[in-house]
């Protein structure tokens, strides 16, 4: 039976380029669900898009003298380029500044403040003297009460990660200029978040199914007690606030920005001419994933399940609950914690513009920071690209398909009937066809990615031991003697091995998939692995192939030193400062 399956997938801000840490920490591992789901046949709807309100957004406009809508659309560009190339292969990549989310985030600002779950009350809101203006939360800065770190800002500390209102900030400043801010009274909107205190545990003890990391973090809130939390600031840039007196104020970034998991679905659905076909991917048996990062996971497993059930009707939600959300730890790159400020990052549009897309899907699901953080070093890098790719599964599809295409005149040899050998390795393939299933159903990717190199290790053992290059001369010779078509061992482990790798094209697929459907292609199959499924799919003696290219290439060692001179360095003449 097919299952429908919602992706919701972290929005990135729309204030530079994205980095690996995203690609690892939420993008990759999303897209690697939804290939796997909709090749088991399920549906699959998954959207995000730019983050573009927000002091990020502001802050980066004010560095570069541009506006922030200018900023904000230089980027949106660059992420739909950066997906297209490394095939994240969204339904819908859509921004926060569309009419369309504007109207969603009001229905539910509205439905809410009706209900009860949004009330009006004073706040004190930092005015920098020195500046003239209204400091948004990310514009303080702070000793932090929980963890003491110095450099916490007002809206969460980035050392223990917890939410925090600019008041909780010991020895407060101005991040601008230094000065210390004074507090002026401002009218505002309160999300009653202590109102849904015990829905929330309640809801949250049932998810048993959830990761460690995930749930540990989610009680540490909750059993902090949940606090009502500003949801308008004073600014001119995000979303308005459709009530009158608020005309010079602006929506909270965080609570339009979990609204647009639905208004991009609804957004979808019309650009499906359907509009009510978001509707069976919120309701019901649907499962919703959300893909995020770790520090997002406090809005991901408390804010917006309790916006969702103040939203539904009475006493259950009508949208369904998050079904799981699988937030990754972080990734450090040559074993140090990521600092755009300081260049310590990857950039992938400059990955991309030197390297092809597989190697890095490879390397960072490989270590992917599913239950700790991990790290990324150039060297591993190298090393995943040229002993595992290359070497192991690159060159097992190399020499048969170019061993068949040669010596069986480009076409799947006929092997009668196969020896024991040759059927445990088909069995092998299927029981991992099944394995891999297993645990990418249940998002361990990393896990699910070992298990398909090792099957294509077991093809290469399997080779060397059949050598059939040895044994063709023989058998050439044999069958030119007797003129006889007798039982061939070549035949039988070219065909098998090619039946390997039809069965390693698709458990690849959700990692690889440029690769996968080039080896889809050789194999001699026509059309797109999308359209076969999640199967063992045989390839038929007679076949045709196709000339083979090697799937990946040998990177010289040379790019370790010559990649890692560029970490922490300035490019482009431009100047990172120590904004965020
Ligand atoms: N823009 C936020 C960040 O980069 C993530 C927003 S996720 C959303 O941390 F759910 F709120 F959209
Ligand atoms: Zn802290």
């Amino acid at each position: 039976m097919s299952e429908r399956i919602f992706i919701g997938v972290a929005w990135p801000y729309a204030n530079g380029p994205l980095h690996l840490g995203h690609i690892a920490g939420a993008y990759l591992p999303a897209d690697i669900f939804a290939r796997y789901h909709r090749l088991k046949g399920n549906e699959v709807l998954m959207v995000s898009g730019s983050d573009q309100h927000g002091a990020p957004i502001t802050i980066r406009a004010e560095q570069e003298s541009r506006s922030p809508r200018e900023i904000a659309d230089k980027y949106h560009r660059q992420f739909i380029d950066c997906w297209q190339k490394l095939g994240i292969s969204f339904d819908l990549f859509t921004t926060t500044g569309t009419e369309n989310h504007t109207q969603v985030t009001h229905d539910i600002f509205l439905t809410l403040l009706r209900k009860g779950y949004i009330y009006r009350d004073k706040m004190l809101q930092a005015y920098c003297p020195k500046c003239q203006r209204f400091l948004p939360d990310r514009y303080l800065e702070g000793t932090c009460p929980h963890c003491g770190f110095l450099k916490a800002r007002g809206d969460q500390c980035d050392i223990c990660g917890r939410p925090l209102n600019p008041s909780d900030l010991k020895d407060l400043h101005c991040c601008l200029c230094t000065t210390t801010p004074r507090f002026e009274a401002s009218e505002h909107f309160f999300l009653r978040l202590s109102a849904f205190q015990d829905k929330l545990r309640a809801w949250i003890k049932e998810q048993t199914h959830w990761r460690n990391n995930v749930l540990g973090t989610t009680w540490k809130f909750l059993d902090e007690g949940l606090k009502d939390r500003a949801i308008t600031r004073d600014l001119n840039w995000g979303v308005i606030v459709p009530q009158p007196g608020f005309e010079r104020k602006r929506i909270y970034v965080w609570f339009e920005a979990v609204i647009g998991y639905l208004s991009a679905s609804k957004e979808w659905a019309k650009s499906q001419s359907n509009e009510s076909i978001w509707q069976p991917f919120w309701q019901g048996e649907s499962k919703s994933f959300y893909f995020i990062g770790k520090d997002n996971i406090f809005f991901h497993t408390l804010v917006w399940p309790a916006m969702l059930m103040g939203y539904g009707p009475e006493l259950d939600s009508g949208l369904n609950l998050p079904y799981d959300v699988p937030a990754n730890e972080f990734l450090t790159i040559e074993g140090q914690k990521i600092s755009t400020s300081r260049n310590w990052a990857i950039w992938l549009p400059d990955y991309l513009e030197r390297y092809e897309p597989d190697p890095i899907r490879y390397a960072l699901a490989a270590s992917m920071p599913e239950t700790g953080d991990s790290d990324f070093s150039w060297g591993e890098f190298l090393r995943r690209n040229n002993n595992e790719l290359v070497a192991t599964y690159g060159n097992l599809a190399h020499r048969v398909l170019t061993f068949a295409y040669r010596n069986f005149d480009g076409i799947v040899p006929s092997p009668g009937e196969l020896d024991e050998q040759s059927q445990r390795l088909i069995h092998k393939a299927e029981a991992v066809l099944d394995t891999v299933d297993k645990m990418l159903y249940r998002c361990n990717f990393k896990e699910a990615l070992r298990e398909a190199m090792s099957l294509a290790q077991e093809g290469n053992r399997y080779l060397d031991e059949q050598a059939p290059w040895k044994k063709i001369k023989q058998e050439r010779e044999a069958s030119a003697l007797c003129h006889c078509e007798g039982r061939s061992p070549v035949a039988i482990s070219i065909y098998t091995a090619l039946s390997l790798l039809s069965a390693l094209k698709t458990i690849f697929y959700p990692f690889l998939p440029f690769s996968s459907e080039k080896l889809h292609s050789f194999l001699g199959f026509d059309g797109s692995i999308k359209e076969v499924g999640w199967t063992f799919q045989l390839p038929l003696p007679g076949q045709k192939l196709r000339e083979p290219q090697p799937l990946f290439v040998k990177l010289d060692d040379s790019i370790v030193t010559q990649e890692n001179s560029r970490l922490g360095t300035l490019f482009n003449g431009h100047r990172f400062t120590s904004f965020p």
